[in-house]
């Protein structure tokens, strides 16, 4: 598994123990930035990220800032792209057994770092269920086909 990291200012220490974490486990992972001492827009790094995972060039993403909430906001406008801001253990297991997620977005302002490190354990750890969750997977898959256009339109 590969995974796309990225943060803004209020998420790099988070996503630096994090990435950490990744390498003590031997997980593949490139980092988009931001680095340290920069003042960034989320909305960026959100990006650089999550397109990666929408080409297919990535497998997942883990997207911190302050809340998770921004990075979710931004990674959910990429095709393929099912982001959930995971708080604890519950939502990180089941952002995966129903959601099958595949962008998990913490807040560094919220979960210290080994509730975080926790959160991305489960999020890895834990395998899409399938079955009656697929069909609702293809029912946004559907919605993308209708809603989202294939190029950036100005
Ligand atoms: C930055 O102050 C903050 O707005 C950002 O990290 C994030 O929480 C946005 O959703």
């Amino acid at each position: 598994m590969k995974i796309a990291t990225a943060s803004d200012h209020a998420g790099y220490e988070l996503k630096k123990g994090i990435t950490a974490y990744l390498s003590e486990k031997g997980i593949k992972y490139e980092d988009f930035g931001c680095g340290p001492d920069e003042k960034v827009d989320y909305v960026d790094y959100a990006e650089k990220a999550a397109e990666r995972v929408s080409s297919g060039e990535y497998d997942r993403a883990i997207l911190v800032c302050g809340t998770g909430l921004g990075m979710a906001i931004v990674a959910n406008k990429h095709k393929g792209i099912r982001a959930t801001s995971c708080l604890d253990d519950y939502t990180a297991e089941m952002s995966r057994k129903h959601n099958d997620s595949n962008c998990l977005t913490l807040g560094a302002r919220i979960v210290p770092l080994d509730e975080g490190l926790n959160i991305v354990r489960i999020w890895l750890e834990t395998e899409f269920e399938g079955e009656r969750h697929q069909k609702r997977i293809d029912k946004i898959f559907d919605i993308e086909a209708r809603n989202f256009k294939s190029g950036r339109e100005e």
